[in-house]
């Protein structure tokens, strides 16, 4: 696991929008997993500017992103449709053919979760895959629990999660309480993995996942320890705790 530790949100941005390009540069054809959340709009602005410098080039990138909330239509400006189209694919190249998210309105939401995992299969797998991470160590909309689930499939938001994501609703009740996300088993899958954490609210897990040598359901985020490709990208607030136990303590 290769740990960066940027000096704030900005350099953390660029770290992780600069991986994403040179990956690209790499493999044009880039199948690439995509986050939303607060923390990953920065590397999104940051693509796009490189993209509009003409750095980065996404006409041949496929894209998978982990979730959708169930019961948001793409139109509804809370639904991850909407934050990605306006932080991202309205601005760059992506093709619209190319662009993959799970449809929290279909009709038949297990059959949904059955044609996106097809897809990502279809597509060879994700190649490069960036998450962020909950404050209860969820990754996607993997919450913590007895089990974890492999494959795409409904689950239910946690209530940790619930009031973290209320910041983008009027109020905790208008969050959704189910959502579609892609399953451990596909993020293990994906050749790379980039997680990002920002913030000193992310600084008690980011300790927790990289203190510990224990895999366990109850951190999903801690099954990226049997990754053999994973780097993180965090910020100094997010690194806090996790160097104040190494005994690094950033004045
Ligand atoms: P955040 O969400 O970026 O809004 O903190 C991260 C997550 O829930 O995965």
């Amino acid at each position: 696991m290769e740990i960066i530790i940027a000096r704030d949100y900005d350099e953390m941005s660029k770290k992780a929008a600069q991986i994403i390009a040179e990956e690209i540069k790499k493999k044009p054809e880039l199948v690439l997993g995509l986050a939303t959340g607060g923390t990953p709009v920065g590397t999104y602005r940051e693509l796009v500017r490189m993209y509009r410098k003409g750095e980065v080039d996404f006409s041949r990138v496929i894209t998978f992103n982990l979730d959708e909330y169930l019961g948001l239509p793409p139109e509804d400006e809370r639904s991850y449709h909407y934050y990605m189209y306006s932080n991202f694919f309205d601005h760059v190249n992506v093709k619209p053919e190319n662009i993959h998210i799970p449809n929290g309105v279909a009709e038949d939401i297990e059959e949904e979760c059955r044609r996106y995992d097809e897809a990502i299969k279809e597509a060879g797998g994700i190649d490069l895959q960036l998450l962020g991470i909950g404050v209860n160590g969820h990754i996607g909309f993997n919450e913590p629990g007895e089990e974890l689930m492999a494959n795409t499939h409904v689950t239910t938001l946690a209530p940790d999660t619930i009031k973290a994501n209320a910041r983008f609703f009027n109020s905790e009740d208008e969050v959704p309480r189910k959502a579609i996300t892609v399953g451990l088993g596909t993020i293990m899958k994906a050749k790379k993995i980039v997680l990002l954490a920002s913030g000193k609210e992310k600084a008690g897990i980011m300790a927790e996942l990289l203190s510990d040598n224990a895999v366990s359901t109850k951190v999903p985020a801690s099954f990226l320890l049997l990754h053999p490709d994973v780097t993180i990208v965090m910020d100094e607030e997010a690194a806090q705790i996790y160097l104040e136990k190494k005994g690094e303590v950033r004045a």
